[in-house]
């Protein structure tokens, strides 16, 4: 990859000394699905897919990037002293977002510099490559100028200018699972303490392997934000009668004792799935633990019906996929992973089964939607990083 990315930034921006190169990963989430922005727990880990970077400083304040993934965009070319969005800068604007928090915190950016990047996540498969390349942008600043800041600190920026400079209202999940990614290890992650727990993924004989609807997402933004609406809503009238902060608060015992206090049906079932999503990405930890795999299966099962029916953020797409895996018989277990509305599946598969897996799914979903999917194993890696000798 250095060399790749070397030849790449010779031709874009000509030969330099003392180039350095950066790597963020991608991220899947294997359960806790809209619980974040509710304060409830994920369960996701680091790809080792992800985003590329070899930099090199300049000796004014200009900043010029390059990815090799939007060729057609060009360079984009901006000033330290003028770092605003702009819509025709595209993909830039992720980037630009992060220099652009670190200046409002204070952290100088003293010099600019050339970038190249390049990526190897499918765009818009919901695989977060937008938090890759802020997590990306992060470790660069970072690493030449404020070595003392920790990767916590760089996640929370990152969230922090998806929110405000590009204007996604996500939660915290994404950038988190970038930052903190661990080799063979998905995390369990409380969003409301930010405490989290490593949980070691060694479920020997089993794969696990996402599944790429190719379904372009559509209004996946607006239904994004109503979902944070209605589950905010449906809070405020919890808290008519109960002391909590969150619907990650919430049992589903308690939940159910108490879901007549919302008095909008639709609200009602948002608030269901966060409730119960938040236990099962609890419990699922818990079964790794215990390789109790047939609950695991059983959980992820519940999962994704939850998000169809109640939390309404699948699409025919994500359910014919999923269903085509539940029917697989190497199959432990399946559902929709990301916000949805199109985007990719996670499955478990045992090992042998993996061909015929791809092979079987892949030929039943084209079937029914006329849509061919792409496959890929879902190799767990680490976060994101300056690459040193790797
Ligand atoms: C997107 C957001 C995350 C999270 C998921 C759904 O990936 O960026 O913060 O809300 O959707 O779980």
């Amino acid at each position: 990859m250095r060399e790749e990315l070397k030849g790449i930034f010779a031709s874009v921006f000509g030969e330099k000394e003392g180039l350095r190169f950066f790597f963020a990963p991608g991220r899947v989430n294997l359960i806790g699905e809209h619980t974040d922005y509710n304060g409830g727990h994920v369960f996701p880990c680091a790809l080792t897919m992800g985003t590329y970077a070899a930099v090199a400083l300049r000796n004014d304040g200009l900043v010029r990037m390059y990815s090799d993934n939007f060729k057609d965009k060009g360079i984009k070319e901006c000033s330290l002293d003028d770092i605003r969005y702009q819509k025709e800068d595209d993909w830039a604007n992720y980037p630009k977002g992060v220099i652009y928090e670190f200046q409002q915190r204070g952290c100088s950016i003293p010099h600019g510099f050339d970038i190249v990047f390049l990526g190897n996540i499918p765009n818009g498969a919901g695989l977060s490559s937008s938090a890759s390349i802020e997590l990306l942008m992060g470790v660069v600043l970072q690493s030449y100028f404020h070595p003392e800041m920790d990767a916590l600190e760089l996640v929370k920026m990152a969230q922090h200018a998806e929110n405000d400079f590009i204007g996604v209202n996500c939660g915290i999940m994404d950038q988190f699972a970038i930052g903190m990614g661990k080799k063979h290890h998905a995390m369990l992650l409380n969003c409301d303490t930010l405490d989290y727990e490593y949980s070691k993924l060694d479920v020997s004989g089993l794969a696990l392997v996402i599944a790429n609807t190719n379904k372009k997402r559509t209004l996946a933004d607006s239904s994004y934000n109503a979902r944070r609406q209605e589950c905010h809503d449906a809070l405020l009238d919890l808290q008519k009668a109960l002391d909590i902060v969150s619907l990650g608060d919430i049992k589903p015992s308690d939940f159910d004792a108490h879901s007549s206090l919302i008095q909008n049906e639709t609200n009602r079932r948002r608030a269901k799935h966060a409730v119960y999503e938040n236990h099962r990405a609890i419990k699922t930890a818990r079964m790794f633990k215990e390789n109790n795999v047939d609950e695991i299966g059983r959980l992820m099962k519940e999962s994704h019906l939850s998000l169809k029916d109640d939390y309404e953020v699948t699409c025919p797409e994500l359910d014919e996929l999923v269903f085509a895996a539940w029917d697989h018989e190497g199959v432990i277990g399946s559902r929709m992973t990301g916000a949805g509305f199109g985007g990719c599946t996670i499955s478990i598969v045992k090992d042998a089964f993996v061909d015929d897996f791809i092979q079987k799914v892949g030929d039943r979903y084209q079937q029914k939607t006329g849509l061919k999917a792409d496959f890929y194993a879902a190799d767990i890696g680490e976060g994101a990083r300056e690459l040193k000798g790797e």
